[in-house]
């Protein structure tokens, strides 16, 4: 009798990310689903190395992990031509105009979509096509920033709200169906409101939720100043003093973030070079 061989999580070396093995496409079973899940709840990111799938396997696959999030970038330049589940991200143009969104330039330390009520719980991202070098995905436990914030600092955080403004992005353009404000300060725009630490909807474990920008964001009730100051230091705290993962990228790998207790960041690259993501998004809770 043939024997299944058992999923296997390999922790790397980083306190955030393990890769998987033992895993097949295109043989699974909702026992094999079931173990992914706990292993994502249980390292906040999973890499699949080199699984070479395709397009409908992804959103078969991504389907397991809940309802699916439409990205506002889905409905720009980011969309799929028959994958609606798909955001591309891509540097390729098309007929003049950018055939996906975020073109080569650096994204900054963020966790995904914090500007809507309910962030995304997870997202599926697979190389399609990667350059040669550049363009590598860095990735942080937001438990591990919470836990490891000095006991002042944890004080400071304690039962606080975090405004972020949804007006604008972090490259100073209008979203999507958004209009300029009149007012000059922010935090009398369009916004929304989550706790700075949330604690996870299905681990229970706290983790600081500091969005994508210190720009737009203040700590609800602090003077501006106050604010500022305690963001930076969570932002410095966060991103310079937490182990890192650094992937870089080979085609067909597949990245799996826990968009709940996680950030990441991407490297910019060489624009004459072309980088193809298909990342599906699944949806979350309302953070608490
Ligand atoms: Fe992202």
């Amino acid at each position: 009798m043939l024997t299944k061989e058992r999923l296997r999580a390999i922790q790397n070396d980083s306190n955030v990310c393990a890769d998987i093995e033992g895993f097949d496409f295109n043989a699974y079973d909702a026992y094999d689903i079931e173990e992914l899940r706990r292993f994502w709840l249980q390292y906040g990111v999973l890499r699949f190395r080199q699984a070479g799938i395709t397009d409908a396997q992804q959103v078969e696959f991504s389907r397991h992990f809940g309802e699916f999030v439409i990205h506002p970038k889905q409905k720009q330049e980011g969309g799929h031509p028959t994958h609606p589940e798909i955001l591309v991200i891509s540097n390729a143009m098309k007929d003049g105009k950018p055939s996906g969104a975020m073109g080569n330039s650096e994204a900054t330390w963020h966790t995904d979509t914090w500007f809507y009520e309910r962030p995304p719980a997870g997202a599926i991202l697979r190389a399609v096509t990667v350059p040669p070098s550049g363009g590598d995905t860095y990735f942080l436990s937001t438990y591990s920033a919470f836990e490891s914030l000095p006991d002042s600092l944890k004080k400071m955080t304690d039962g606080r709200q975090i405004f972020f403004q949804n007006v604008y992005d972090k490259t100073g353009k209008l979203r999507l169906g958004k209009s300029a404000p009149e007012a000059k300060d922010f935090r009398e725009w369009s916004g929304i409101v989550h706790p700075l630490v949330r604690t996870h909807g299905e681990t229970g474990r706290k983790a600081l939720y500091l969005g994508g920008t210190t720009e737009g964001a203040w700590i609800v009730g602090l003077p501006l100043d106050e604010s500022e100051d305690l963001l930076l230091e969570l932002w410095q705290h966060t991103t310079k003093g937490q182990e890192v993962f650094v992937q870089q990228w080979d085609e067909g790998d597949i990245m799996m973030w826990d968009n709940r207790c996680t950030m990441h960041r991407r490297d910019g690259f060489d624009p004459s070079l072309i980088r193809i993501m298909h990342r599906t998004t699944t949806a979350g809770e309302r953070p608490v």
